[in-house]
């Protein structure tokens, strides 16, 4: 039923209710989600610093991208505006794909506003005239709500020609859907998608910055980096800085999701511990949380005392909470099957380090495992890891490694029930 919904075989009005709900399980901070917004302020507030003023601003906030990576959002900007050629482009990378990852999604449902006010306040300060917001195909439903925000900003003169009442500040943006390639939320392959070509990761450098869209410069952001750039417009860098750990400015909105009493998105200054968040969301029984989706980490419980920051857990947003009746070893070979399934196969140690990957699981899963297998799953996140030609393939074996290394006795147990003795010890052999 889903799948038709999205290949757009049912018209949207006999789409099911609660595909259009405005999500009801936000914990309210009062930051970013519990400010009321009013439409406008910020593109005036940015277009009031001037260019120059609103970078400056952006430089003292320590802005750092909310996609994951976290490199800082005014040296990206400063180099896209320093780079000559033109026309340049901002991107709002909408493509959140990462399992247990659903802010982009409720911010997009609930907050367009900032989204793309944000995009408006890029492109005054690198001087961008386009910009395009890549929806995940999978948020088809959005698409009809969002163009119709889009519509109103246009009415409102806060798209199109003069923003603002400012000669010559043109920019309007476009909704480009995705088809359901979670590749396609790396930057590069995103933008190949964008020009219409299948969605393969590019050789950095050159960065988008100088070489993105078209060839053109262009800055790629996030929908949570972009609705923070709307607080910095009107509340300034220092003010912004002043929150969160010194490496890691500001609030980090979290998807809470798992073995919990209530799930839902949590906003927190940056440096809140596991622990808390866990409390907070009613997780008493929790042994293990993945931070960050099947690309990021495996906590266990000995590690929820550490921190949200880049400095210590950095994270995409994902926040996976297991209780103690889950196995572990289940849990990573889901996420093997997934890695598998969404490799683009340009390049062989992912294409290849992936598939493999999945059949070890699936032959401990079968019972028919031994520790040749343990050693060779440790072995293959050494070839994806630097091997890979994007991080699709380098953490892909992240969340496997992670569990064979604090959960063994979840794959221990499965060693145990085999009676499957190699012919062949490979590693006798070559030593
Ligand atoms: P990266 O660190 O290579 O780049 C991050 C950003 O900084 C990019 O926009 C890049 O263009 C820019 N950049 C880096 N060096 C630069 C330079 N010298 N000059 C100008 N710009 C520069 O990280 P990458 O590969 O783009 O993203 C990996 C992250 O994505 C991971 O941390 C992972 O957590 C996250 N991720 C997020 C998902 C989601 O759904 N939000 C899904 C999968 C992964
Ligand atoms: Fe494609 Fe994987 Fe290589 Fe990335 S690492 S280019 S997803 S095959």
């Amino acid at each position: 039923e889903i799948c038709d919904l999205i290949r757009g075989q049912v018209p949207l009005d006999k789409w099911p209710a609660e595909f259009f709900r405005v999500d009801d399980n936000i914990r309210r901070a009062d930051m970013l989600l519990g400010t009321p917004h009013e439409p406008g302020k910020a593109v005036r507030a940015a277009i009031a610093r001037g260019r120059d003023g609103m970078l400056a601003e952006m430089k003292l906030s320590n802005l750092r991208g909310r996609g994951g990576a976290g490199f800082t959002t005014a040296v990206k900007w400063e180099a896209c505006r320093n780079a000559p050629a033109t026309p340049r482009y901002i991107v709002c990378n909408a493509d959140e794909g990462e399992p247990g990852t659903f802010k982009d999604r409720v911010l997009l449902q609930s907050y367009a506003g900032r989204v793309f006010e944000g995009m408006v306040i890029a492109a005054w300060t690198v001087g961008a005239s386009h910009g395009f917001l890549y929806l995940r195909g999978e948020y088809l439903y959005l698409l009809q709500p969002l163009e119709a925000y889009l519509a109103g900003m246009r009415a409102a003169g806060l798209l199109g020609r003069d923003i603002g009442g400012v000669a010559g500040f043109d920019f309007d943006i476009e909704i480009h859907l995705g088809a359901g390639a979670y590749i396609c939320g790396e930057e590069t392959a995103l933008i190949e998608s964008l020009e219409g070509k299948a969605g393969r990761p590019r050789v950095r450098p050159p960065f988008p910055v100088t070489s993105g869209y078209m060839g053109k410069p262009t800055v790629v952001n996030n929908v949570e980096t972009l609705c923070k750039v709307t607080e910095i417009a009107i509340n300034g860098g220092a003010w912004y800085e002043a929150i969160g750990t010194k490496q890691s400015t500001g609030t980090k909105i979290l998807s809470v999701a798992g073995d919990c009493a209530r799930p839902g998105l949590y906003e927190y200054a940056f440096g809140v511990r596991i622990a808390q968040v866990l409390e907070d969301c009613g997780a008493q029984e929790a042994i293990a949380v993945q931070v960050s989706g099947a690309s990021g980490v495996c906590l266990s419980e000995r590690e929820f005392g550490r921190r949200i920051a880049f400095e210590d857990v950095p994270t995409a947003g994902s926040f996976m909470i297991f209780g103690k009746q889950r196995d572990l070893f289940e849990v990573a070979r889901n996420f093997a099957h997934f890695f598998a399934h969404e490799s683009c196969g340009f390049c062989t140690p992912c294409r290849v380090g992936t598939v493999l990957m999945k059949e070890i699981m699936d032959k401990i899963a079968e019972g028919r495992g031994t520790q040749y297998e343990m050693n060779e799953l440790l072995r293959l996140q050494q070839v994806l890891k630097p091997g890979s030609h994007c991080g699709l393939g380098q953490t892909a074996g992240n969340a496997v490694a992670d569990t064979v290394q604090k959960f063994r006795p979840a794959y221990e147990r499965r060693l145990a029930e085999t009676d499957f003795v190699p012919a062949f010890d490979l590693d006798a052999a070559l030593s």
